[in-house]
C-alpha cells in the first residue's frame, strides 16, 4: 500500500550531437571521450526545446500513459539546474502548458539527484493524502550552461526530460523506502555560479561564468562511494537483499562510474539499465528518462523491485527502492 508509478514519459531533443563533431569545437577526440565516458552521441537543445517545454513534453507522455487528465494534478515539481529563467521556475511553465490549473508547482534545485528527491517528496505529500496525484519531472537543457571551451565537462552532459505521474494504489505495490544524504561541504569539486552580481558587495572574487565545473577525479571517487553506501544502508533498513532487486536504474553519469559501481555491489550486469552512450549525462533528467525507456521497453514487470540510486552537485545523494 502506497506511493505508485501510475505512468511515465519523457522527451529528447532531435539535435544528436556526436563526439566527432565535438572535436571541431574542443580539444578532445571520440576515442577519449569513449574510453573515459562510454558516452557516444548526446541531445543538444534548439528552438523550441527550452528545459520547460521538454519538461511539459514529457509530462503530457507521462499523463497520457497513465490515464491521468491534467486537471487531476495537485502538485507539479521539476527537479532542474538549468531553468531557462530564474523566476518563474520551469515547474510554473509546465503548470500553464499542460494545464494544471488545480496544481501548486514548482523547482527543486538537487542537481542529478533533483528527481529522487521530487520522488521522496511525492510520496511523503501522497501518504499524508491518498487523493493527490504528483507530476515529478527531471529536465535539463545544460547545453546552455557548457562551456564549450572546457573540455573537462563540456563533453559530458546532454538535454533532455522525463516526467512520473505518481498517485496512492491500495494494493502492496508502492514505494518501499528511500535513503537521501547531502553534503554542501565538497561544493566546490562540482558547481555552477548563478548571473553575475549587480550588487558590488556580492560579487563573487573568483566568478568564472554561470557554467558548469567539476573535478572530475574528486568527484568520480565521491559518486562511487556515495551510492553504494545508500543503496546498502536502504536494502539494509528495509530488509531486501540485492539478489531480489529485479533492476536497478542508477542516475547515468557515465559508464566508468556505472561499471565500478555495478562491482562494488557485485550487480550482475544485465540487472541494470544504462543509456548513458546514447545521451550522455543528463542530471535531473538521467533517471526519469532511463525509466521511460525501461518501462516502454517491457523491462520491468507488475511487482518487480526497481531500486534507483543518484549522485550530484551539492553533493547530494540517495537511493530509493519501489515495488512496480
Ligand atoms: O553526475 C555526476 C557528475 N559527474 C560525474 O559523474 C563525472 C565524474 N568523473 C569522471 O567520470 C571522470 O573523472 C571524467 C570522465 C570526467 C574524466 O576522466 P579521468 O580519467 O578522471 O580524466 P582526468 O580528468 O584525470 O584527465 C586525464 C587527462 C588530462 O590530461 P593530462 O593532464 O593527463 O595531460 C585531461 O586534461 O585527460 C585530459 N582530458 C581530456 N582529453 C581529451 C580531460 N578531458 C578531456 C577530453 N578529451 N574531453
Amino acid at each position: 500500500m502506497g506511493t505508485v508509478i501510475l505512468g511515465t514519459g519523457s522527451c529528447l531533443p532531435k539535435r544528436v550531437v556526436t563526439n566527432v563533431e565535438l572535436e571541431s569545437v574542443v580539444e578532445t577526440d571520440d576515442e577519449w571521450i569513449r574510453t573515459r565516458t562510454g558516452i557516444v552521441t548526446r541531445r543538444v537543445s534548439g528552438k523550441g526545446e527550452h528545459t520547460y517545454q521538454l519538461a511539459a513534453e514529457a509530462a503530457r507522455r507521462a499523463l497520457a500513459a497513465a490515464d491521468v487528465s491534467p486537471e487531476e494534478i495537485g502538485l507539479v515539481v521539476v527537479g532542474t539546474i538549468s531553468s531557462h529563467m530564474q523566476m518563474p521556475s520551469s515547474a510554473c511553465f509546465v503548470q500553464d502548458e499542460i494545464g494544471a490549473v488545480n496544481a501548486f508547482a514548482y523547482d527543486l534545485n538537487a542537481a542529478c539527484s533533483g528527481f529522487l528527491f521530487g520522488l521522496d517528496l511525492a510520496d511523503k505529500y501522497i501518504s499524508l493524502d491518498h487523493s493527490m496525484k504528483v507530476l515529478i519531472i527531471g529536465a535539463e537543457a545544460l547545453s546552455s550552461r557548457l562551456d564549450y571551451k572546457d573540455r573537462n565537462t563540456c563533453i559530458l552532459f546532454g538535454d533532455g526530460a522525463g516526467a512520473a505521474v505518481l498517485g496512492y494504489s491500495d494494493s502492496d505495490r508502492g514505494i518501499i523506502g528511500t535513503h537521501m544524504l547531502s553534503d554542501g561541504s565538497l561544493w566546490k569539486l562540482l558547481h555552477m555560479h548563478g548571473p553575475e552580481s549587480s550588487n558590488p558587495d556580492l560579487a563573487e572574487e573568483n566568478w568564472t561564468g554561470a557554467y558548469i565545473r567539476m573535478e572530475g577525479r574528486e568527484v568520480f571517487k565521491h559518486a562511487i562511494r556515495a551510492m553504494e553506501g545508500s543503496v546498502r544502508s536502504l536494502l539494509e533498513s528495509e530488509g531486501i537483499s540485492l539478489d531480489s532487486v529485479d533492476l536497478v536504474i542508477p542516475h547515468q553519469a557515465n559508464t566508468r562510474i556505472l561499471n565500478k559501481l555495478i562491482k562494488r555491489l557485485e550487480l550482475p550486469q544485465r540487472k541494470v539499465f544504462i543509456n548513458v552512450p546514447k545521451y550522455g549525462n543528463t542530471s535531473a533528467a538521467s533517471i526519469p528518462i532511463a525509466l521511460d525507456e525501461a518501462n516502454d521497453s517491457g523491462l520491468i514487470a507488475k511487482g518487480d523491485t526497481v531500486l534507483f540510486c543518484s549522485f550530484g552537485g551539492g553533493f547530494t545523494w540517495g537511493a530509493a527502492l519501489i515495488k512496480w
